[in-house]
């Protein structure tokens, strides 16, 4: 509804953020506008304690909140979680008698004090102590750090523990987990636009803030082959390798090498030969058909990722990995062997139009692989569920059988965070992920995400 006026004060805007959609980016807009107008009314000094007093006590919310959580969830995982056997599964170095919920509620206490301690100070030494925090780059990324490794990824890391798997499975722990991870997410959030906000007054210039205005999708997907296909290129690993050894320093993978390394295989990837390589796929594995469709305002890093997880979930669907002394080697399901067999996996992108000026792009991702059972459906929803461990633990047995196969080959993978990750990063940005169909023959994965619609005006109260 362009140039429709809004009342919106920064409490309003405050309380609208509280789910994270990205509806909110409208909203951030106008904050931006109403901390220019006051920057040209001289009560800039004002304005930034309002904001930061504002941001403080939602962060110091959240992480009350997210101890709450924690303490539901040790309830209803008891005595997974307090085992005193933890921390030495988990490879965690807690001091010693402390187990990973005690230890969690040091640290959760220890970053509340900090949060109290600042918000009892005079208006002049609060906001002193919040912009020094986020003006330097060392304060900042402390306790980014703090927030991240203390408190977000909990709910992933307690996935990742061995013996944890039954006790998961539950509703009220499900729902817990899905919470914890909301919370996490705005207090990351939370900070990083304290900080982003700060940046720009400094530099006098209004900013967007860590969201990217203009994701173009179908450059994203496209973007997404090449790098696999970079990723996997032999001549480029060898060469980092070597690097690696010269400088002393660690050659780390790729992070969906399992991915870019099957799907080298699966389409015949020919990089060529000589100075001039080209490369280029022999195999028609993956069909594209993307249509050109709005720019739309996404959080480019995390719906990246998410749609490689579903692209990653859709690869292994359609093929066979095994772990030899050469590497992995992936081998298509029968049924797509062959040089003239349709493609494995389809990806299409769509504008589709909605009520009033209301469009939604919409992805999806069809594969012919093995399938999700019905009564499986649900639960491929669910934090830490994966079916696909089992298989992947079948295989490190064996290949750690075999002694020349690196461990960590096979270990990656198989944690069951790919498909509720990819679904959150969905709805977080105002838009949904279903499994749309799933049988012996196939899987289809529809993402949808709202096209942006315009940004009403601003009108301020004072
Ligand atoms: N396209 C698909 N076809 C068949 N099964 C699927 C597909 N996508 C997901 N699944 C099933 O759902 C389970 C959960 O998927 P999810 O991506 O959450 O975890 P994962 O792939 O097992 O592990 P991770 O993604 O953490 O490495 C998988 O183990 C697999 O059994
Ligand atoms: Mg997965």
């Amino acid at each position: 509804m362009a140039g429709k006026e809004t009342h919106l004060s920064l409490g309003d805007w405050l309380q609208s953020m509280r789910m994270w959609k990205f509806e909110t980016l409208g909203d951030f807009a106008r904050v931006t506008r109403w901390l220019d107008v006051c920057r040209k009314k001289d009560k800039t000094v004002k304005a930034m304690s309002t904001y930061f007093r504002n941001m403080h006590s939602v962060l110091r919310d959240c992480t009350t909140q997210y101890e709450e959580k924690v303490i539901a969830l040790d309830a209803a995982t008891k005595p997974v979680l307090t085992s005193m056997d933890m921390p030495a599964l988990s490879g965690m170095q807690l001091s010693t008698g402390e187990n990973l919920i005690s230890s969690f509620h040091k640290k959760a206490a220890e970053m509340r004090e900090w949060f109290d301690g600042l918000w009892k100070k005079p208006a002049d030494e609060f906001l002193n102590t919040w912009s020094e925090t986020v003006d330097d780059s060392e304060k900042y990324f402390n306790l980014m750090n703090r927030l991240v490794r203390d408190f977000a990824n909990f709910e992933v890391l307690i996935i990742c523990l061995p013996g944890t798997g039954s006790a998961i499975t539950n509703k009220p722990v499900q729902q817990c987990l899905e919470d914890m991870f909301w919370l996490n997410m705005r207090m990351i959030r939370m900070l990083d636009l304290i900080r982003t906000v700060r940046q720009s007054w400094r530099s006098n210039r209004r900013s967007w803030g860590f969201l990217n205005p203009t994701t173009d999708l179908r450059d994203m997907i496209v973007t997404l082959f090449q790098e696999y296909i970079e990723e996997a290129d032999p001549i480029r690993i060898a060469a980092k390798q070597a690097k690696a050894l010269s400088t002393g320093r660690s050659y780390s993978k790729y992070r969906f090498w399992r991915a870019a390394e099957s799907f080298r295989q699966m389409a015949g990837v020919d990089y060529g030969s000589g100075q001039d390589r080209t490369p280029r796929m022999t195999r028609n594995y993956i069909k594209t058909d993307l249509q050109s469709v709005p720019a739309v305002v996404t959080d480019f890093q995390r719906l990246d990722w998410a749609i490689k997880e579903i692209v990653n979930n859709a690869l292994a669907a359609t093929c066979v990995i095994r772990f030899e002394q050469q590497g992995l080697m992936a081998e298509p399901l029968a049924r797509h062997m062959g040089a003239s067999s349709a493609s494995a996996v389809k990806i299409s992108l769509v504008a589709r139009e909605g009520a009033g000026d209301k469009k939604t792009l919409r992805l999806t991702v069809t594969d012919g692989g093995h399938g999700i059972p019905r009564d499986h459906l649900y639960s491929t929803y669910l934090w830490g569920y994966s079916p696909r461990r089992a298989e992947l633990q079948a295989q490190f047995l064996e290949s750690h059988a075999k002694k020349s196969v690196k461990k960590n080959a096979v270990l990656i993978g198989g944690k069951g965070i790919g498909m509720p990750f990819a679904r959150a990063v969905f709805r977080e940005h105002g838009g949904d992920l279903t499994i749309a169909d799933s049988s012996d023959v196939g899987t289809t994965i529809i993402m949808d995400i709202p096209a942006p619609s315009a940004v009403p005006q601003l009108k301020l109260i004072s």
